[in-house]
């Protein structure tokens, strides 16, 4: 005779764990699977402390740039240039062309500050001595030693910049304020230094 009593279906991983718990004891077993959970935990966390540290320096580096954004750093727009003795009656003076993007022309009677920005589109003219005129490069404009456009595209002369003696003594260039020919602005006392 057969027994038909027959005993529950058991999954396949049921016996494993039936003689695990045998030789470990429950408790062991729960406390073998929870070493292996926390094991799992703790890289994890090494991983998100990581990334929120690196988000964290991402943000600073962001607002520290917001703080200290990039800086130009330009020559001042009023220089000193030396007295007025120095400056020879026909002669341009390049010292500040480079720095400052001036000439400063002594005639008979007066010193004033030139711009070396073409009034065509803006490229910077050379001075030719030996032709006593400011060469455009670019597209060939001519100005006479005074600024006055007399070749070329330029539709202007060059503008003038203010200009006086100090209290001791030195000439000072103001480029803050520019003189026009075509407004007439070349006539203001603030446009020239009197030589006279
Ligand atoms: S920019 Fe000087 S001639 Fe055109």
């Amino acid at each position: 005779m057969t027994d038909s009593r027959q005993s529950p279906p058991t999954s396949p991983t049921a016996a494993p764990t039936r003689r695990a718990e045998n030789i470990l004891g429950a408790e062991g077993l729960s406390g073998l699977r929870g070493k292996t959970s926390r094991r799992g935990f703790f890289p994890w966390l090494g991983l998100a402390w990581v990334s929120i540290t690196a988000g964290f320096a991402m943000l600073a580096g962001v607002s520290l740039r917001f703080l200290f954004p990039n800086v130009l750093f330009e020559p001042p727009s009023t220089f000193k240039a030396g007295f007025p003795s120095e400056y020879e009656v026909g002669a341009v003076d390049e010292r500040f062309k480079s720095k400052f993007g001036v000439w400063i022309v002594r005639d008979e009677a007066t010193l004033f500050a030139l711009s070396t920005i073409c009034t065509h589109l803006g490229c910077t003219p050379n001075w030719l001595g030996g032709e006593q005129k400011f060469k455009c490069p670019c597209h060939g404009s001519g100005f006479y030693i005074d600024g006055m456009n007399f070749e070329g595209p330029a539709p202007r002369p060059l503008e003038r910049y203010k200009i006086y003696v100090a209290d001791d003594g030195q000439v000072v260039v103001d480029k803050n304020s520019k003189y026009q020919w075509e407004k007439g602005q070349w006539d203001n006392p603030e446009s020239f230094v009197s030589m006279a």
